[in-house]
């Protein structure tokens, strides 16, 4: 369902110019569950953000489903991006004035905040282990619960593709274990076709497929 083809981007230091991904050529089968490893800016999260849609190629194509992300209009990407597409980033934002479950809940259409969408939130809360924490603001829950609540987040909206950057880096082991057969298990009830960029090498040989950044090459491992 995700097709990449020869995909490049580069950046310009002054007169030298990187290239952070390199002709990255992928095929991604609708409900995979796939991690990209590779050292420190060797280009996963260039690659991630190119095939979310966030970054533009300077060559080659991203299609989703049958749509080419740059042959339609801006309105239409983000739109697009909205509907099918949530990404877990490196650092959870959550906003400081509202609880766990409003966080969850505000991806939802705004003034739609009626007892499905909670009775949603706070089972996502569960199953992330904060079901007691649900009332609980950013500042007090820790690092990690707050990293939990982000993830919850993400699901609020059955997203067809999760792209999560790092999504674990800062947590310890357990919980680092625990969210990752969190996304087995959203990748295996639910169809949800999973990109998780990590450091953890023991998690990524759980996935059913590797693949390895190199200097922004890409190497299936
Ligand atoms: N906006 C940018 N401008 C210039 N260089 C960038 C930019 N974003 C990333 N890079 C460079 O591209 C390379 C790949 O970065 P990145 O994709 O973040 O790698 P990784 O996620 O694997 O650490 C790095 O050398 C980084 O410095
Ligand atoms: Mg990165």
């Amino acid at each position: 369902m995700i097709e990449i083809k020869g995909i490049t981007k580069t950046y310009r230091a002054g007169s030298e110019i990187f290239k952070a991904v390199d002709n990255v050529s992928l095929s991604i089968g609708k409900g995979e569950l796939m991690s990209i490893v590779g050292h420190s800016g060797s280009g996963k999260t260039t690659l991630l953000s190119l095939i979310g849609g966030l970054t533009r190629p300077d060559s080659g194509t991203v299609v989703i489903g049958g749509t080419d992300l740059w042959s339609i209009s801006d309105d239409e990407l983000s739109a697009f991006r909205n509907r099918r597409i949530n990404f877990v980033f490196q650092f959870a934002s959550l906003i400081p004035t509202l609880t766990a479950l409003e966080n969850v809940m505000l991806p939802t259409a705004f003034g739609k905040w009626d007892g499905n969408v909670a009775a949603k939130a706070e089972e996502l809360l569960g199953m992330v282990g904060l079901g007691d924490k649900i009332n609980n603001y950013p500042s007090q829950l820790s690092g990690g619960q707050q990293r939990r609540v982000a993830i919850a987040r993400a699901f609020i909206n059955d997203p067809e593709i999760v792209l999560a950057d790092e999504p674990t880096g800062d947590l310890d082991e357990e919980t680092e274990a625990d969210i990752f057969q969190l996304f087995h298990r959203f990748n295996s009830e639910k169809g949800v076709t999973f990109i998780i960029v990590t450091h953890n090498k023991e998690l990524a040989a759980k996935t059913r497929r590797q693949v390895r950044m190199v200097h922004g090459v890409m190497g299936e491992s």
